[in-house]
């Protein structure tokens, strides 16, 4: 049985492809079409999922969209009657999604009529905790999804049991968490449609003073719910002005004046940051885990619950889960990689596959690596046709040669074998450099990043020593949680160490991307640190995904060398 699910006309629009219920493919459409968070159709990534399956598009059994427009349809009936959203907006919309066939088909150059496969609408949240639950292993577990709105909800919660997921409790819009990040992220002058975790690197450096006015600002219910002091808002009065077209999607301005009579002007994109914004998003951020976890603890008790699968936006604040386990009384907590709105096309195929035709679970998420991968002969063609000089090298020798670069500071982009589904860069598409250096993080934001020196860069650690290293991290794939280092260790790795003695850390494991860990094992055997730095191979714009993009990004920057495959360019 082949399911095909897709996010489309949303941000981070993606593919996936399902054989019998095992992922075979999965990507964003931004890593083709080079546009970050792109909306519209993914045709680009359906194209190459089906083609990495060997999949003829008319053989697809179904099509899973994680939308689902007559879901509360009264609430969003009542709500578009008080929005001044233009009516052509919302036909427009909705024609998008009425013939999704005829775009699907027209991607191969078919006609409508030769898609025979059934087109399943799921519900967004349910695809966002599908995600997450048929994903973990669990066969039992709490499932919530938190993220700004999809389907007029902000936050659902259920349980998942074997093949089915039943839901417990929604928070309707106008409330919600990623709204209010969203809207505070505005207020501090980052505008581009996921910025919200440069606002969550910022909280770090400043005082939580304003977490009483927070209080006031977001208040948590008597059940599993919360509410926003909509004053300060202005998403639920004049609408949410959102584009998702092919490029970048944008969101118009979510605050209200009586924000900004409250703190003041807002932060001019570009113009410094200064402690009025540190501590702002400091109270943010202190507030935001103070709601999420009273509310994730009541989940905990109300399901009865040890695990934990977590998906949605918010699901992306690593800060606040590195918080989960130790203060929910959960004992097991999984977020799917791509735990934003690109998972849906997971979750939503997952959701038909097992909650409604009832097939049996079997299929595990262990690693990231469900995307493109170029073979050594379209690298070395890449290389022959640029003109540029390169070496090749024995895989056995590859990663023994570039530990010692690594290890004399050099910084090092490691373009190696399927490119990861999710926004991380876990070791095929990164940038690497030594730990071991303080000044590495000005270094690396000179030389390549050129972006805001608030913003942590990240470790991957051998997954083996991770807790020698790091409080409590055993087991953390995806880098979406955030641990605190051991004291007595940062002085042996101080550059990925965030200013509040954390690290959102990834785990590597042998044998879901030896080559990866074989290169931190050789930096280990030279330098005693079991771990690199990890910041994705981009430059301002999406994780590179073909060689030659790949080599001009290198051009353009400043780093010292790319290995690509079996190929080293210095
Ligand atoms: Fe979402």
């Amino acid at each position: 049985m082949i399911i095909l699910g897709l996010n489309c006309f949303h941000g981070d629009a993606s593919a996936a492809v399902f054989r019998d219920g095992e992922l075979i493919a999965a990507i964003e459409e931004e890593r083709f079409n080079r546009f970050k968070h792109s909306g519209g159709f993914p045709s680009n990534a359906v194209k190459w999922c089906l083609l990495k399956g060997n999949i003829d598009p008319r053989e697809i059994d179904y099509v899973a969209i994680p939308r689902k427009s007559n879901s509360h349809i009264l609430r969003k009936l009542i709500w578009a009657a008080r929005l001044p959203v233009s009516s052509a907006n919302r036909i427009k919309a909705l024609k998008n999604f009425t013939n999704l066939r005829e775009q699907l088909a027209s991607c191969f150059g078919l006609k409508p009529i030769d898609i025979k496969a059934d087109f399943k609408f799921v519900e967004h949240h349910l695809a966002h905790m599908a995600s997450a639950f048929y994903t973990s292993g669990h066969k039992n577990s709490a499932v919530v999804s938190i993220d700004g709105m999809g389907d007029h909800a902000s936050m659902v919660w259920g349980v998942g049991e074997d093949r089915k997921l039943t839901i417990r409790n929604y928070v309707y819009f106008p409330h919600s968490i990623g709204f209010l990040y969203t809207a505070m992220t505005q207020y501090l002058g980052m505008k581009s449609y996921g910025d919200e975790y440069k606002t969550m690197g910022l909280a770090s450096y400043g005082n939580p003073k304003y977490e009483d006015f927070f209080e006031q600002i977001i208040r948590i219910g008597k059940s599993i719910d919360f509410k926003l002091d909509l004053s300060y808002f202005i998403h639920h009065s004049k609408g949410i002005d959102m584009t998702f077209k092919t490029g970048e999607p944008h969101i118009g301005t979510m605050f209200s004046e009586k924000l900004v009579e409250t703190f003041g002007y807002p932060r001019e994109p570009g113009s410094p940051v200064n402690s009025h914004h540190k501590d702002i998003a400091a109270s943010l951020q202190k507030r935001t885990e103070t709601v999420v976890l009273e509310l994730l603890r009541r989940v905990q008790y109300s399901s009865g619950q040890k695990n934990l699968c977590y998906a949605g936006g918010v699901a992306f604040n690593c800060v606040l889960n590195g918080r989960i386990l130790p203060e929910t009384g959960f004992d097991n907590l999984y977020v799917q990689p791509a735990a934003g709105d690109a998972g849906l096309a997971i979750g939503a195929s997952l959701f038909v596959y097992h909650h409604i035709l009832g097939n049996p679970r079997k299929f595990i998420m262990r690693h990231s690596y469900w995307g493109p991968e170029y073979s050594n002969d379209q690298i070395k063609n890449t290389l022959t046709n640029s003109g540029i000089n390169f070496s090749a090298k024995e895989e056995i020798n590859i990663s023994d040669y570039i530990s010692s670069k690594l290890a004399d500071g050099k910084i090092v982009a490691w373009y190696q074998g399927k490119a990861e589904w999710g926004p991380r860069a876990l070791g095929n598409r990164s940038i690497l450099a030594d730990p071991r250096n303080n000044d590495m993080k000005e270094i690396l934001n000179q030389k390549i990043k050129n972006r805001e020196d608030f913003r942590p860069f990240a470790p991957s650690v051998l997954e083996e020593k991770a807790s020698e290293w790091f409080d409590g991290a055993t087991h953390s794939p995806f880098m979406l949680i955030t641990y605190k280092a051991k004291k007595e260790k940062i002085k042996y790795m101080p550059a990925p160490i965030h200013v509040d003695g954390s690290a959102r850390i990834q785990t590597v494991n042998k044998e879901t991307n030896p080559l990866y860990w074989n290169l931190i094992k050789q930096f280990e055997m030279k330098t005693g640190v079991p771990s690199l730095i990890n910041t994705s191979f981009n430059e301002s714009e999406p994780i590179v995904d073909t060689p030659q993009q790949a080599l001009e990004t290198f051009k353009r920057t400043n780093m010292d060398i790319l290995v690509m495959g079996n190929y080293v360019i210095e």
